[in-house]
């Protein structure tokens, strides 16, 4: 049947804290109604993002007590730098802190102004980056990838005449690079195949641009491609990463997300793509052998790689987020299908119809649920967006409330809870009310900008 089986068991726990309503009233409207502000004793699930929160198993407990720790030359890194030659194949490996370290060193290196970069979709974090050294971002998704109930298993998918025709409108000398993102984020979580890799290849060939793969959420898409490819049915996990690995000249990737620790890096096989970035990991990040993470967190993305490998890990996520769709769907929430990874999406755009885009529905819809529920989701419309040199707003194209699912943190009863709490609110949605903004930053506003009920 389809209800999710856990396949580990829990050996570590944290209480958890469930305030009552008055408080989590008294406390969204402290959080300026941005649950990006919420202090995390105020709630009870925290679904507001699977980045650096996912359970640790034993082994990478075990392997963070033998961290080799040493500023330069540490026997932790060589093992980290050897994991990702095994797995990725690549041969060189520069650290960094997080996944947008990666993003600035990759745009300082490559992006200048007039720059255009073709990608499946933006990420926040990407665009302010390669909008920072004066480039453009250009999403040359299909049409399907904004349709919020499809049968499309690869809404993630480039679309390749676009990315050609991109190339040829904007001419190749001024593009820097192609950029695949795995798990694509802001559609929700959604995944692109291996064939559609392969052609973007081609086109990168074609004509001699690089090609970049964002592999923060690769877990997630890994498991798409083996359990949705029908051509990969019968090619492992490792099989299939290596041939995106072999079909990308670099590689990044957030570890908070792949290998469920900290930090990020970049890989390539390319000297001349290596010299040119190492110099910004030494200025920006760290010495070679660090780039800004801990020993201990380098030891346990080392295991997290190896366990990402694992079909009976990589699973755990999309297949809790498949059944809170479907029971979702059954009590009437719009929800994006088909479920990706990453988290559950609530479609705020119909799920609060009643509130215009310039009052922030998925905001003010994941301002609601916190209250009566406890749980932290996280905006993914507008708010998220930035304005244009002009102030104006720019309409997000999708308003969605994103439920992250830390991977194998919640059980099944909570994520039950939150299904339950989430159909109370959507027979009474029409309580919500929209939001403005009291204090909004100018760059990455939805991370620490406080709004007001309208
Ligand atoms: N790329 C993708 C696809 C991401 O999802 C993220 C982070 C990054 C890059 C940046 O990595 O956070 O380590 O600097 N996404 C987190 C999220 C923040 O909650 O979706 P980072």
């Amino acid at each position: 049947n389809d209800v999710p089986l856990e396949m580990h068991k829990v050996r570590i726990v944290q209480k958890l804290n469930l305030p009552p309503i008055e408080r989590r009233l008294d406390a969204i409207a402290e959080a300026g109604y941005n649950t990006f502000l919420l202090k995390n004793r105020d709630v009870f699930m925290d679904m507001l993002t699977d980045s650096g929160v996912n359970a640790m198993s034993d082994k990478q407990q075990a392997a963070m007590m033998e961290a080799d720790d040493s500023y330069a030359g540490s026997g932790t890194f060589t093992k980290l730098e050897n994991k990702i030659n095994e797995i990725f194949g690549k041969k060189y490996f520069l650290p960094a802190h997080q996944g947008r370290a990666c993003e600035n060193i990759l745009s300082k290196s490559f992006v200048k102004k007039g720059s255009v970069v073709p990608m499946n979709y933006h990420f926040t974090t990407t665009k302010s980056h390669i909008v920072i050294n004066g480039g453009r971002v250009e999403e040359v998704f299909k049409d399907e990838a904004l349709k919020i109930t499809s049968d499309d298993l690869f809404k993630g998918n480039m679309d390749i005449a676009k990315l050609r025709d991109v190339i040829e409108t904007n001419g190749k000398e001024n593009i820097p690079f192609v950029r695949l993102e795995a798990g694509t984020n802001l559609i929700g979580g959604q995944p692109f195949s291996l064939e559609n890799m392969r052609e973007v290849r081609k086109v990168c060939d074609e004509y001699g641009i690089i090609l970049v793969l964002d592999a923060s959420l690769l877990a997630d898409n890994l498991h798409f491609i083996k359990t949705r490819e029908v051509a990969c049915k019968n090619n492992s996990i490792r099989e299939i990463t290596r041939e995106m690995a072999d079909l990308s000249d670099i590689i990044y990737f957030s570890a908070r997300k792949l290998g469920c620790a900290r930090g990020g890096g970049i890989c390539t096989n390319n000297e001349e793509i290596y010299m040119k970035m190492r110099e910004y990991i030494t200025l920006y990040e760290g010495f070679l052998t660090y780039g800004g993470m801990s020993v201990r967190e380098m030891e346990a993305i080392v295991v997290g790689l190896d366990e990402t490998m694992d079909e009976e890990m990589i699973n755990q996520g999309p297949e809790f987020i498949a059944y809170m769709a479907k029971e979702l769907q059954k009590k009437g929430v719009p929800v994006v299908t088909p479920p990706g990874g990453l988290g559950c999406h609530i479609n705020a755009m119909e799920f609060v119809d009643h509130i215009p885009q310039k009052e922030y529905p998925a905001g003010a819809l994941a301002a609601a649920l916190y209250l009566v529920s406890g749980v932290r989701g996280m905006e993914r419309g507008t708010l998220s967006e930035q304005r244009d040199e002009d102030g104006n707003e720019t309409y997000s194209n999708m308003e969605l409330v994103r439920l992250a699912m830390p991977r194998r943190v919640y059980t099944l009863s909570q994520v039950n809870y939150a299904i339950d709490r989430i159909a109370w609110l959507y027979e009474n949605r029409k309580l919500i009310g929209g939001l403005k903004f009291v204090e909004e930053p100018s760059v990455l506003r939805f991370f620490f900008g406080k709004l007001d009920t309208t």
